[in-house]
């Protein structure tokens, strides 16, 4: 009973944040994203008699502060398929943990299709999904392919991600400039849980619904610099929620700001690229695939960069045969 998972992280165009049910992470908002092609975390699972408990290993290391989320999770899979086996996790990700670049997401993602599968459970896309989501939210946009659309819903049956477009719809690139390797030190579930006594929460609910709307109908049009603005605008509105909130969250680094300004200046000067800064100091940049090389060349000679990761839109979760052990 061992089984393997490859599962990408993602990038919200439209964000995540505040929780209408802190146990079921079922969200006050929906969100759209797109899975990424070189931010992966891959997960072997394997259920045995002989195991007397769980042992987690996440980048070859135990992580006390990980495990119950990991074991919360593994029992919800066991309460599913019936079984009191004792399992052990290992799991690696090719990208820094917890420097805003979602390992949450596709930790959990890979641990679900990894899992359930190791238990013999056969799920459906949207039952991973939902499961995925009650490990950590944003994974469940990390099961499905390409573009992502994750439906708030009404209850634990409702809230799921589903794909909204192949990753080959569209050649759009992100680039992910890491200007900070540090782990941040407020976890995004501490933030979506402040946030909720924001007063300006209720303006962002307010006017969601029509982002996400714009948002997918400029995706279907492939209509860049239409994405882009509002690429732009949800970063800037999701970091002056966690700005407002009691206590404060200060994401963004000096270095964050630095490539904010360089980022509209080139885009001044013609070359078409937008970003958007999830819950760390680190950045995502997009661009088309034309302008690639150019925005790499223009990135070499900016200090505060200290790591470029290019992605494309990307495969979901997905089942390998190359165990960790
Ligand atoms: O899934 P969590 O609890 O790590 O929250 C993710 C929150 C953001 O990355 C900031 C936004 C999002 O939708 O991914």
């Amino acid at each position: 009973m061992k089984a393997t998972a490859v599962a990408p992280s993602n990038i919200a165009f439209i964000k995540y944040w505040g929780k209408k049910d802190e146990a079921l992470r079922l969200p006050l908002n929906g969100s759209v994203s797109m899975n990424l092609s070189n931010l992966l975390t891959t997960t072997t699972v394997e259920f045995n008699k002989n195991f007397k408990k769980d042992i987690i290993i996440i980048d070859g290391k135990r992580d006390l502060k990980e495990e119950g989320r990991v074991i919360n999770h593994l029992n919800r899979i066991r309460k599913i398929a019936k079984i009191k086996l004792k399992a052990k996790v290992v799991s690696q990700n090719n990208f820094p943990k917890s420097s805003g670049l979602a390992s949450s997401a596709s930790g959990f993602a890979a641990l679900t299709l990894a899992a359930t599968k190791a238990a013999g459970l056969n799920l459906s896309q949207k039952q991973l999904s939902i499961l995925a989501r009650q490990g950590s939210g944003s994974a469940c946009r990390s099961i499905p392919d390409g573009f992502v659309e994750w439906l708030k819903g009404e209850d634990n049956e409702t809230s799921y991600a589903y794909s909204l477009f192949p990753p080959s719809y569209w050649k759009i690139i992100d680039v992910v400039v890491i200007v900070v390797k540090e782990e941040k030190k407020i976890k995004s579930s501490q933030g979506q849980k402040i946030v909720l006594k924001n007063p300006f929460l209720k303006t962002r609910l307010f006017y969601i619904k029509e982002k996400i709307k714009k948002i997918k109908q400029f995706i279907a049009k492939k209509d860049f610099p239409q994405f882009g603005e509002l690429l732009e605008n949800e970063a800037l509105e999701f970091h002056a929620i966690a700005l407002t909130s009691n206590p404060p969250i200060i994401y963004w680094q000096p270095e964050t700001l630095k490539i904010v300004h360089l980022v509209r200046e080139w885009r001044n000067h013609g070359l078409l690229v937008y970003f958007t800064i999830d819950a760390g100091p680190n950045l995502h940049l997009f661009c088309e695939e034309k302008n690639q090389q150019f925005l790499m060349k223009k990135l070499k000679f900016v200090k505060e960069v200290k790591k470029i990761i290019v992605n494309y839109p990307s495969e979901g979760a997905r089942i390998t045969d190359k165990h960790l052990f």
